[in-house]
């Protein structure tokens, strides 16, 4: 423990984060995003470092410091971002925490100059842009896995309920499909947006039936709670 008693639990791992939203070019001056902060995936790293872990932070147009302690690799889109974390996880992950919002699509072409507005055959058209599948990062960690125990591999879904059923239903759901070890859920709903400060979020394990939930708190807490979780997962 540190003098303040807070834990160093995570002495000797490699925790890699990921964190942001990525941007996917259409051309020179034009991107698809979103609308993810990057808060939460920075106040992970900031604890998981504050708790002895040796921190790589794969950060996705992210506009905050740089955490103590974090070695921060810069990315832009999905295909960089999936290339950054293959390397931290080559470089002997324990621990891959996917909180970085990834484009499910991205631009099928780049268009290497401006696209302009005069368009088509009469200059008053408006260009269709086609879109293809980026490749789902946490699922191919997943499967690059194998029977392998590490690394351990945490998700984050942030989940509406709807006519197909409530938050927790989606989350559980969305946990056997990626096949990971811990999924952060978080509630948004009318008014909760991207980029707050405070959220709920229910924190899931394969097999086991109860679900821990954490909030309305601060990302700092909601942090703590998943690398408590984490470091249970992980044993000693
Ligand atoms: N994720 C990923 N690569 C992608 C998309 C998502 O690694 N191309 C990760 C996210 O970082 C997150 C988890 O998968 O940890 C769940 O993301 P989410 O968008 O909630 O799930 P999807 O499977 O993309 O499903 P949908 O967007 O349809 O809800
Ligand atoms: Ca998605």
């Amino acid at each position: 423990r540190r003098a303040d008693g807070s834990p160093v639990d995570l002495a000797g791992r490699h925790v890699v984060v990921s964190a942001g939203g990525t941007r996917e070019p259409l051309d020179p001056v034009r991107f698809l995003g979103n609308r993810s902060s990057g808060k939460q995936g920075y106040a992970l790293a900031a604890e998981a470092a504050r708790r002895g872990a040796r921190v790589t932070l794969v950060s996705a147009n992210v506009d905050l410091p740089a955490p103590e302690g974090a070695e921060v690799v810069d990315v832009e889109t999905g295909l960089q971002l999936q290339d950054a974390v293959h390397q931290a996880v080559a470089d002997d992950a324990d621990v891959v925490v996917m909180a970085a919002a990834v484009a499910d699509f991205r631009p099928a072409a780049y268009a290497t100059r401006k696209i302009k507005k005069e368009h088509g055959p009469d200059a008053s058209e408006a260009p269709v842009v086609e879109l293809v599948r980026n490749p789902d990062v946490l699922a191919g960690l997943v499967a690059d896995r194998g029977d392998r125990d590490r690394p351990f591999l945490v998700g984050f879904a942030a989940e509406t309920g709807d006519d197909q059923g409530d938050v927790l239903q989606h989350a559980r759901a969305k946990l056997e499909r990626k096949g990971c070890d811990l999924l952060v859920a978080n509630e948004v709903g009318p008014g909760v947006t991207f980029g707050q400060d405070t959220s709920t979020v229910h924190l899931l394990r394969p097999d086991v039936a109860d679900v821990r939930t954490v909030g309305p708190t601060g990302k700092d807490k909601v942090a703590a709670a998943v690398l408590d979780e984490v470091v249970s997962a992980l044993g000693t």
